[in-house]
């Protein structure tokens, strides 16, 4: 049979580790798709670097559209990153009849559904792996493995770069800055850094990984999103004091009302199998109703991890094009005709615990004022400690809350700071039990 032949757009850390482990695994890859993967044309912008990886014999072009245009070519690997140029050349793919395989979260959380109502009208398959948790098979196990499921939530920790920040910070006790140029030395962080530690990273994969648990469409614009970076280093210190750890978690949830979609830091007991990923590792916790609690750890970005993902995708695509397109896996896990218009529910609206923490005056009926601004909102106190402040006639104190809504917390937060005997904002950090 003839090989498949794949067009690469982009030959950056994915590209080319996708590159060397197709040439590495070249038979074994092949026992498994039945027939040979080539790479037979890459695009890049720097070709002259991209000769030195592939030698003499693979046409480089700099121009992407040479790629998705060519018609010997089966499958366009997307790999450039980005949701401006990467969303015209899909699409011009996808029109051509060409499958597709990206690892681009950003693309597909913004501009998947076009994508793959377009794939799906033209017949073509559009995979992506290596865009959630870069080396988890997560998709594969969510769409495929746990279909029997209703799945009732997932909570993930999804991207390397903060799990690498947060890890370091704890254990090492360095400063934000210090862990995150490490981070980015070490290839872990994205181009622009930002989109890992203020969340967005994360919640563009967490908007994919919501739509194939509950077959919603892709809504990246609704998800609520809080980074780490106003982390306080004496709040992660107080977590592990109170047998917890900060994790920056990406968490989706049904509710009677509706889904709840979020990321943000998030104290987890310090025994949960969550809290004990350390470094850039990423793992993804998936709570169906038949399976119970299911764990995928692995690593989340990096070369060949990330390329792991794509050659699959690979593999899975070759097996599967000749098949008939309607009896393929849905792009989403579920039917395109029997997606759900379930809403995504406002930060208001979700039910979790809480971490609060302020600095007051040390004087009689303090408590007992907080205590009741607390109960007026409904919000029940789980446990609190004093702890003394470096000014003596001052007090630190940290309330645990039970379950409480969120928008009634808010409230609660307003009114405890304008308390006269309040000497600080309150910090407000969710507590997930993952129970
Ligand atoms: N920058 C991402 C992370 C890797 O830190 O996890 C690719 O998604």
């Amino acid at each position: 049979m003839d090989s498949i032949k794949v067009g690469l757009l982009g030959l950056g850390v994915v590209g080319g580790g996708t590159w060397k482990v197709l040439a590495r695994n070249r038979q074994e890859i092949s026992r498994r798709a039945g027939r040979n993967i080539e790479v037979t044309r890459v695009a890049v912008r720097d070709v002259a670097k991209a000769r030195k990886l592939l030698g003499p014999d693979v046409p480089v072009d700099a121009n992407p559209h040479a790629v998705v245009n060519d018609p010997t070519i089966d499958i366009v690997v997307e790999l450039i990153g980005g949701d401006t140029l990467s969303r015209e050349l899909v699409l011009e793919a996808i029109k051509n009849g060409k499958h597709v395989v990206t690892a681009n979260k950003a693309l597909l959380a913004k501009h998947g559904d076009e994508i793959f109502a377009a794939a799906s009208q033209r017949g073509v398959m559009v995979a992506f792996e290596a865009a959630v948790a870069g080396g988890i098979p997560i998709i594969k196990a969510m769409r495929e493995g746990l279909t029997a499921n209703r799945i009732e939530w997932v909570a993930g920790i999804i991207n390397g770069t903060t799990n690498f920040i947060l890890s370091e910070m704890r254990s090492r006790g360095l400063s934000f800055d210090t862990v995150l140029a490490e981070a980015q030395k070490l290839g872990y962080a994205e181009a622009d850094p930002t989109f890992d530690i203020e969340g967005v990273d994360a919640a563009h994969k967490l908007t994919l990984l919501a739509s194939i648990a509950f077959g919603i469409p892709v809504q990246f614009d609704k998800a609520y999103i809080e980074g780490i970076s106003k982390l306080a280093s004496e709040d992660i210190k107080m977590a592990e004091r109170l047998g917890y750890r900060i994790k920056l978690l990406g968490i989706t949830k049904r509710r009677p009302q509706g889904i709840e979609l979020r990321v943000h830091p998030a104290l987890v007991p310090a025994k949960s199998l969550l809290a004990n990923v350390e470094g850039a590792m990423n793992a993804v916790l998936v709570k169906g109703d038949a399976v119970g609690q299911s764990l995928y750890y692995g690593k989340g970005a990096g070369e060949e991890p990330t390329a792991s993902s794509v050659v699959a995708d690979l593999v899975d695509v070759a097996r599967l094009m000749t098949s008939d397109p309607e009896h393929r896996v849905p792009h989403l896990a579920f039917q395109p005709d029997a997606m759900s218009d379930t809403p995504i529910l406002d930060i208001g609206d979700v039910v979790t615990s809480y971490y609060l923490r302020l600095t007051v005056a040390d004087q009689p009926g303090v408590l007992a004022e907080l205590a009741k601004h607390l109960a007026d909102a409904g919000i029940s106190i789980g446990s609190m400690i004093q702890q003394p402040n470096d000014a003596s006639d001052m007090a630190d104190l940290i309330f645990l809350t039970h379950e409480a809504l969120e928008r009634n917390v808010a409230q609660a937060i307003t009114k405890i700071e304008a308390l006269p005997f309040v000497r600080s904002r309150v910090t407000r950090i969710r507590m997930e039990s993952l129970a």
